[in-house]
């Protein structure tokens, strides 16, 4: 597993593509509570620094923060897709220039820097402007006994998770929703570059018990199916040591706590599901920016 952490130098992959969201040209100016963040003072250049990001909230074990969330959108033929805006050159107070892909999503700033972690950010797909890559959802070789019935890079379909409000699993309690795994932006990649993300269909997530901010991100970020399920991604990579944790299939969660949750077994981290938080890690500053 690629574990660098250094941005990869340009390549011939990394031209400009569409992405799914129109080019939103964003100010680099993120304010949050009692942090902002600008790219004007920011040390590092452009894509490095304090990043503040909506993630699964973690609640038990080494894992330092949450699992980055994905903002979905479900397009005309049912396929379950996550958002890539459009990439932009920016060009920063030195005058140097670097692509970012970011938009505006129910208020949030959501950029593709919020994937810089485990050596993602070294990935082919995960650079703004990858060439190739689409942004569908599409499933890997099968995380539930479910998936027997769908093909591995078969694009994930809403009429896959019609039944998510009676679907049960060995671990956890019914009525949970339904969970899927698959990759994301890892199409035309090598093995080892495959974004691992974790997708579940529920109508467990409490938009009641939210702040205004995160419940409208959450209604941007979590589109809501016709029979009132609503569908949540994550990259499906633990924060501690890049790990791919499992969501109500791994034996040893129920010893943690972890029945309904997601549950790393590498060094038992725990992360709330339906609950995303707004976090913060440092992003890592992308090549030639400095
Ligand atoms: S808890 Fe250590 S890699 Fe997940």
């Amino acid at each position: 597993m690629a574990n660098d952490d250094k941005y990869p130098v340009e390549s011939d992959r990394r031209r400009f593509v569409k992405g799914v969201v129109g080019g939103s040209v964003l100010s680099g100016v993120l304010a949050t509570g009692a942090v902002t963040v600008s790219s004007a003072t920011n040390p590092t250049g452009g894509g490095g620094g304090i990043m503040n990001y909506f993630g699964a909230n973690r609640t038990l074990g080494p894992a330092p923060r949450g699992l980055p969330q994905i903002p979905m959108e479900i397009n005309d033929d049912g396929e379950l897709l996550g958002v890539w805006p459009e990439p932009e050159s920016e060009t920063l107070a030195d005058g140097s220039e670097y692509v970012r892909s970011a938009a505006e999503i129910g208020g949030v700033e959501y950029t593709t820097e919020w994937y810089q972690y485990c050596g993602l950010q070294t990935f082919d797909g995960v650079v703004p402007d990858a060439d190739g890559e689409d942004a569908l959802f599409r499933y890997d070789a099968g995380g539930y006994d479910w998936m027997d019935d769908v093909s591995q890079g078969e694009a994930m379909l809403t009429e896959h998770f019609e039944d998510y409000d009676e679907f049960d699993t060995a671990i956890g309690d019914p009525g949970q929703g339904k969970p899927a795994t698959g990759t994301w932006r890892s199409q035309n990649v090598p093995p080892e570059q495959t974004v691992p993300i974790l997708v579940i269909k529920t109508d467990q997530i409490d938009l009641d018990e939210m702040d205004e901010r995160t419940r409208n991100w959450i209604e941007a970020s979590c589109p809501e199916d016709d029979d009132g399920g609503r569908y949540i991604a994550y990259v499906n990579k633990c924060t501690h040591f890049c790990c791919v944790p499992g969501y109500r299939n791994l034996g040893g969660a129920p010893d943690f706590g972890a029945d309904n949750k997601i549950y790393c077994n590498c060094h038992n981290s725990v992360y709330e599901p339906f609950n995303p938080v707004e976090d913060q890690f440092v992003s890592l500053p992308r090549a030639g920016d400095n």
